[in-house]
C-alpha cells in the first residue's frame, strides 16, 4: 500500500490538478495534497496513489472522479455577507444607478461557492425593489457546492455576521443546519459550472457591468492568475467593475488593469491592451 506522496508523485499530481482546476500545491504544501488525495484514493478504491494518478491522467473514464477529485480540494468557505461593504457600494451606487438609467445591469460570481456571495447580493437589491432588473449568472468549478447552491442550503457559518437581520428572516427558512433560501429569491440567480481557467466557458457568459471574483485567485499561481485576470476583463463591459477579495491586490498587472477607489474601497477595470 502506497499511499505516500514522495516528491516525484507530489510533482506529476500536482501538475494534473492545476491543468484540471487551476489550483496551484507548492512543495510546501505537499503534505496537505497527500492527506486529501489519499482520502480521495482509498474512496475510490485505490491503494497507490501513483494507480489513483495513472487512472485520472490516462483512463478516458476518469472524468466522474476528477470532479470527485476536485470536489475534494477546493475550499468552499464563503458566507452572505462577506465583505459586505463592498457588495452594498455595487448595488447602491452601480447597479442601482444602471437600473434607474434604463439598462438591465449583468453582474457575474465567478467563484461563487455554495450561492453565498449571489445570494447576498440579490438580497440587497430585493431590498431595493430591484432584484428583478438585474441579471445575476454565478459560477463555480465544485459540483457539490452548486449542488447546494440549486438547493438554496445555506450552512449555519454562511448565516454569520448579519448585520440587519431582517433581510434573512425574509429570505431564508431557518432549519437545523443552517437555513434554506425561498424560491422567490433563489429563482433570481443562473447558477453555471464553469472553471475559471476554461476561456471558451468563459467566453461563452458574454459580457457583465460587474464581475465578482472574490477569494480565488490566491489559489491560483501568479501566471494563471495573469491569464484569469486577463480573461475576466475581457468580458467586461466598457465601464464595468472587477472586484477582488478585499485581502487581494491587482496593483502588481498594472498596466494592464486600472484600479480605481470610492469610499475606501478598490476595484479594477481594464487598463492597456
Ligand atoms: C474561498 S471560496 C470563495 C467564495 C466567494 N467568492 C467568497 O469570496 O466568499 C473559493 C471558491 O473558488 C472555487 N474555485 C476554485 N478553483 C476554481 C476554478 N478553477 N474555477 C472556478 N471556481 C474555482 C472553489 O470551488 C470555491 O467555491
Amino acid at each position: 500500500m502506497s499511499l505516500e506522496l514522495s516528491p516525484e508523485v507530489f510533482v506529476i499530481f500536482a501538475a494534473l490538478v492545476e491543468e484540471a482546476a487551476g489550483i496551484h500545491y507548492r512543495l510546501e504544501d505537499r503534505e496537505l495534497l497527500q492527506g486529501k488525495l489519499a482520502a480521495r484514493a482509498v474512496e475510490a478504491g485505490f491503494d497507490s496513489l501513483l494507480d489513483y494518478y495513472y487512472y485520472l491522467r490516462y483512463d478516458p473514464d476518469s472524468a466522474e472522479e476528477r470532479q470527485e477529485l476536485i470536489d475534494s480540494l477546493v475550499v468552499n468557505e464563503s458566507y452572505l455577507f462577506r465583505e459586505q461593504r463592498q457588495l452594498r457600494y455595487i448595488a447602491s451606487e452601480i447597479l442601482a444607478p444602471a437600473v434607474d438609467a434604463g439598462r438591465t445591469p449583468r453582474v457575474w460570481s465567478a467563484a461563487c461557492a455554495a450561492g453565498e456571495e449571489p445570494l447576498g447580493l440579490a438580497m440587497m437589491l430585493a431590498e431595493r425593489g430591484i432584484l428583478g432588473r438585474v441579471e445575476l449568472v454565478a459560477s463555480d468549478i465544485s459540483r457539490r457546492a452548486l449542488a447546494r447552491a440549486r438547493r438554496g442550503e445555506l450552512s449555519r457559518r454562511a448565516l454569520r455576521d448579519v448585520a440587519e437581520p431582517g433581510l434573512v428572516t425574509r429570505w431564508v427558512e431557518r432549519s437545523d443546519r443552517g437555513g434554506i433560501v425561498r424560491p422567490s429569491l433563489l429563482g433570481h440567480v443562473d447558477f453555471r459550472q464553469v472553471n475559471l481557467t476554461d476561456a471558451e466557458a468563459v467566453r461563452r457568459l458574454g459580457t457583465f457591468d460587474v464581475i465578482l471574483c472574490r477569494n480565488v485567485l490566491i489559489y491560483f499561481s501568479d501566471e494563471l492568475q495573469r491569464r484569469v485576470v486577463q480573461l475576466l476583463l475581457e468580458r467586461l463591459e466598457p465601464e464595468g467593475t472587477l472586484w477582488v477579495g478585499i485581502s487581494e491586490s491587482l496593483m502588481r498587472l498594472e498596466p494592464y488593469v486600472t484600479c480605481e477607489e470610492r469610499q475606501g474601497l478598490l476595484f479594477y477595470r481594464a487598463g492597456v491592451r
